[in-house]
């Protein structure tokens, strides 16, 4: 049997399999303070995170989450030293390159959002190939925000709109939640484009430009732990926590 990790309270917890979180999103965070704590260079902190996105993806999949994002490289990441950014593009080339089989095994499928055609061309590569190897998969959907801003996507979003406008297809007044939806880069992931459970680790509270608008009713749990020590017993501590929240969208309590 899996081991859970060491607090028993955790290991105990039973979720509910019928209020499992549809649509999880992880800000993966605290990969160089897990480093620099073991007197490592920060970028071994993102070694160890792709693992960690390995073993939680599994697990993810196991439970029955629908949609996995993870916040791997936001547009403001590039103000990082030169090095770190350079490695960072080149995790996802490895990350494929080694894990493609298993995702095929576990029938997941890759998709991504973000201004990918900024990133480097082997980067590009590496996720293109990973998304065709995996596009007939239809058990969870892994979507990667690479960098992504949900500032920027907004701009886009409205520039988009704009331009529907302008040209005739839609008027001011049929602008709706729905159609800026339609416009942002979640419009694919349809029914689950809105995170219900949102999660960030290393004991940050803050988004940090990830989701703004569709974060609106998500449940939001922070957890201290660092990325790369992040594992089974953290991510059901986290349903747990969400299982127990009285989501009321401005409701009334049920
Ligand atoms: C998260 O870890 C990974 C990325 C943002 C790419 P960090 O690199 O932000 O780690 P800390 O927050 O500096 O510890
Ligand atoms: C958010 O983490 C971005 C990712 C996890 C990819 P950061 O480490 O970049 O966020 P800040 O700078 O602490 O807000
Ligand atoms: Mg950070």
């Amino acid at each position: 049997m899996f081991s859970f990790g060491k607090k028993p309270q955790q290991d105990g917890v039973r979720l509910d399999p019928d209020r499992i979180p549809a649509h999880v999103a992880i800000i993966m965070d605290g990969n160089g303070r897990w480093a620099q704590q073991k007197h490592r260079p920060r970028v071994f902190g993102h070694r160890e995170g792709m693992e960690t996105v390995k073993r939680v993806t599994k697990y993810a999949s196991q439970l029955g989450i629908k949609v996995l994002t993870l916040y791997a490289f936001s547009t403001e990441n590039w103000k990082r030293p030169t090095g770190e950014v350079n490695y960072l593009m080149q995790l996802p080339v490895d990350f494929f390159d080694t894990f493609v089989p298993d995702l095929v095994k576990q029938n997941v499928r890759v998709q991504v959002m973000g201004y990918t055609q900024q990133l480097p061309e082997k980067t590009q590569k590496a996720v293109q190939d990973a998304i065709k190897a995996t596009e007939k998969n239809d058990g969870m959907i892994l979507n990667f925000a690479l960098n992504y801003g949900s500032r920027a996507e907004i701009v886009s979003a409205v520039k988009k709109i704009a331009l529907q406008v302008q040209a005739g297809q839609l008027s001011v007044d049929a602008i709706d939640e729905r159609s800026v939806a339609q416009a942002l880069m979640t419009a694919p992931l349809a029914q689950y484009s809105d995170p219900d459970l949102l999660i960030r680790t290393s004991g940050e509270e803050r988004l940090s430009n990830f989701l703004l608008w569709q974060l609106a009713y998500s449940e939001l749990v922070f957890t201290d732990a660092l990325w790369p020590d992040f594992g089974a017993a953290e991510l059901r501590a986290a349903i747990y926590a969400y299982q127990q929240r009285d989501r009321r969208f401005g409701g009334l309590k049920k």
